[in-house]
């Protein structure tokens, strides 16, 4: 297996000669626009890393990476909309540099270029990425809503909001490691573990991504801090924190919860001191490591030689740990 900037460079360098600049200007320069932008490319490398992982030819999971690549820059396109971001990989949003009707329908485009790069597959693979691609997309639009449902809630469970971001953000993880592994002819079974181990640690991801959005370094994040806060996002952080606060607290995340009118700076330091005082990020740390610990029992299943395991739960550590 190949060192991880190696993986990013396969995908950035694909980028940087396909673009999309084509006519008319107003539809295609902001998909460039994004896709330029970065990111940590992850979901492309683990495509690309479980091709490799089990033994397959990683020029023939380019095609699939990128069509992953693609659809989660178009996810984030809409994301943001949705969630009012302003600024996203450290650059001002796409809805708000551009508009947002033309944010809608360069999203659109996107997804349909993700499945032209899927054309690239024959036969029974193109199906069997077909069946997962298909799944997980419509997935993570039922995630998305429920996402949004939740703004106006709160009495969400935790096991709700774990099914919202195995929806709206894990099944792509897994997605993503299990075709990478049919393209390298495994079995259904194997791929199934890779399915499981991206899952799982796709769900430790998420848990992470909430804590950072309003635990992070502004300076590195690349994303609004406190945005959760400000939309009454129901994470893991404010659903643990409705049910342990009691007195002052209670009431005053529950005024904070309902005030349509407010300071952001103010309500996202509220909240956060008593995030604090609950200790509630080492709770979310917690249960990090325990989708990380179904992860690699998932990953135990896997057969593949001990030093490309490594390699790839180097990967995976990586990510769990990530600032950004
Ligand atoms: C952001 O994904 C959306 C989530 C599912 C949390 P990433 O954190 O992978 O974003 P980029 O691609 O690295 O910018
Ligand atoms: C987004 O979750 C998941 C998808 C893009 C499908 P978030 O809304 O938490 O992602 P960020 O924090 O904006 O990247
Ligand atoms: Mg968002
Ligand atoms: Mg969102
Ligand atoms: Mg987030």
């Amino acid at each position: 297996m190949k060192a991880i900037e190696q993986y990013q460079n396969t995908i950035n360098e694909f980028i940087a000669a396909n673009k999309f600049s084509k006519f008319p200007q107003e539809l295609y320069e902001l998909l460039d626009y994004i896709m330029a932008l970065g990111g940590k490319r992850m979901r492309p490398v683990m495509v690309l890393m479980a091709c490799d992982l089990m033994n397959g030819k990683m020029e023939d999971a380019v095609h699939a990476a990128m069509a992953i690549e693609t659809f989660h820059n178009f996810t984030l396109i809409h994301d943001d909309i949705m969630d009012n971001a302003p600024v996203r990989r450290g650059k001002t949003t796409v809805h708000e540099k551009w508009n947002v009707n033309t944010a809608i329908l360069s999203g659109d485009v996107m997804l349909i270029e993700a499945y032209a790069l899927l054309m690239k597959y024959e036969n029974d693979l193109l199906r069997s990425i077909l069946n997962i691609f298909n799944k997980s997309a419509i997935e993570v639009c039922e995630g998305q809503q429920i996402d949004m449902n939740f703004e106006s809630r709160v009495d969400v469970s935790l096991s709700e909001y774990i099914h919202m971001i195995t929806l709206k953000t894990a099944v792509v993880l897994g997605a993503s490691l299990e075709v990478g592994a049919l393209i390298a002819g495994v079995s259904k079974k194997q791929a199934q573990h890779l399915y499981e181990f991206g899952k799982n640690m796709g769900i430790a991801f998420q848990l992470r991504d909430d804590y950072l959005d309003l635990y992070a370094d502004p300076e590195k994040f690349g994303k609004q801090v406190g945005g959760d806060v400000i939309a009454n996002k129901k994470t893991f952080m404010l659903i643990k924190a409705l049910e342990l606060a009691d007195g002052n607290d209670a009431i005053e995340l529950n005024k904070w919860l309902q005030v349509s009118e407010f300071n952001p700076i103010e309500k996202v330091s509220a909240i956060k001191n008593i995030f604090d005082k609950l200790a509630i990020p080492a709770l979310l740390n917690e249960e990090v490591k325990h989708y990380a610990n179904l992860a690699w029992q998932a990953f135990e299943q896997v057969d593949a030689t001990a030093s490309n395991k490594e390699m790839m739960a180097d990967f995976m550590n990586g990510l769990l740990a990530r600032e950004v």
